[in-house]
């Protein structure tokens, strides 16, 4: 084990790495970019669920094993990033179809109202229409406006029970920016993006990469507006949101995105790909190199998972320091 892997484990509380028997050895030993044991992750991950104790458990939404419901990925509306060499976020067809309202049919009788072919066409490409108007308008802001655009919004349900938005945290000439879900509740009540439990796991985790918030590192989230009891985030409010993440990641410019959790990878890269899959590979969105790891609330829960969180990492530093050598 290295140096740094073991500073890495002991400042997470790990004192011995227990592997399953007959597996190889942990990915950061072996080759980097080993093809994750997915079957594995998904029977530690619902092991862990069933024996965490009821004040460890984040919500279920930052389980790696449960893939996002295909409805709750937003339909594909920007640019995709220009050819890399990496992995392109590609929108699904799939997750587009899924994201549109039901079939007349699979609704129930009183819900069907008839709308004339037209009109119904007419209403879709206005909504679209409208949608691609306020992203352009977002997409022209600077870091105040976009502040307080992002402070004052009410474009989707949310800003109904929030208590504030959650903007984000740190640099804006950060060269890493952290990627998150959506605030909980003790970030609604803060207005700051992973203040709780979950919060100070991620700071250690900076840590040991010889990082902190707010030095060189900015901290955002898919979502500005907390989800009433840390229920998933809607579609509607993905599509809504992430403009505003997308201006802060152009504005930012950092030299690497780390995405925390499978929903937020997910969303972001258009993917309905489980993480296990997402992780050790380098994925881009705008352009700009893509890390994946766990969510530090799944993390709490499933501790066994803190070392394969280091590989990510590992490899997070190694693209963050080669973006820098060819800048
Ligand atoms: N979980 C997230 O994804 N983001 C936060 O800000 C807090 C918890």
């Amino acid at each position: 084990m290295t140096d740094r892997r073991a500073r890495f484990l002991e400042v997470l509380g790990i004192t011995h790495e227990w592997l399953p028997r007959g597996l190889p050895p942990l990915a950061a030993e072996a080759a980097p970019l080993a093809e994750p044991m997915e079957p594995m992750e998904a029977v530690e991950a619902v092991e862990a669920l069933a024996v965490a104790p009821v004040e460890a458990m984040a919500p279920l939404r930052d389980d790696p094993a449960v893939s996002v419901p295909q409805a709750v990925l937003p339909p594909a509306r920007l640019p995709q990033a220009a050819g890399t060499g990496m992995e392109a976020a590609t929108p699904a067809v799939a997750d587009m179809a899924a994201a549109r309202p039901p079939a007349p049919s699979a609704m129930p009788p009183h819900a069907q109202v008839p709308v004339p072919a037209r009109q119904a066409v007419a209403t879709q490409g206005e909504a679209d229409g409208a949608l691609s108007a306020r992203a352009a308008g977002i997409a022209s802001l600077d870091w105040p406006a976009l502040e307080a655009q992002v402070s004052g919004c009410t474009a989707c349900k949310l800003c109904s029970t929030r208590t504030q938005t959650v903007f984000g945290v740190g640099d804006p000439q950060a060269d890493w920016m952290l990627v998150g879900e959506a605030p909980g509740e003790n970030e609604d009540k803060q207005g700051e993006p992973f203040v709780g439990q979950a919060g100070k796991l991620l700071d250690n985790m900076l840590g040991s990469l010889g990082l902190a918030r707010g030095n060189r590192v900015f901290i955002a989230n898919v979502l500005k507006c907390r989800p009433p009891g840390n229920r998933n985030p809607e579609p509607e409010e993905v599509v809504q949101c992430e403009p505003f993440l997308k201006r802060q990641i152009a504005l930012i410019r950092p030299r690497l995105i780390v995405v925390l959790g499978r929903f937020a990878a997910q969303s972001l890269l258009r993917t309905t790909t489980p993480i296990s899959k997402l992780r050790g590979t380098v994925h881009s969105y705008e352009g700009i190199p893509v890390v994946v790891t766990y969510h530090p609330a799944y993390l709490l829960r499933t501790p066994a998972d803190k070392a394969r969180a280091w590989d990510d990492l590992c490899l997070a530093r190694e693209v963050h320091d080669r973006a820098g050598a060819e800048a």
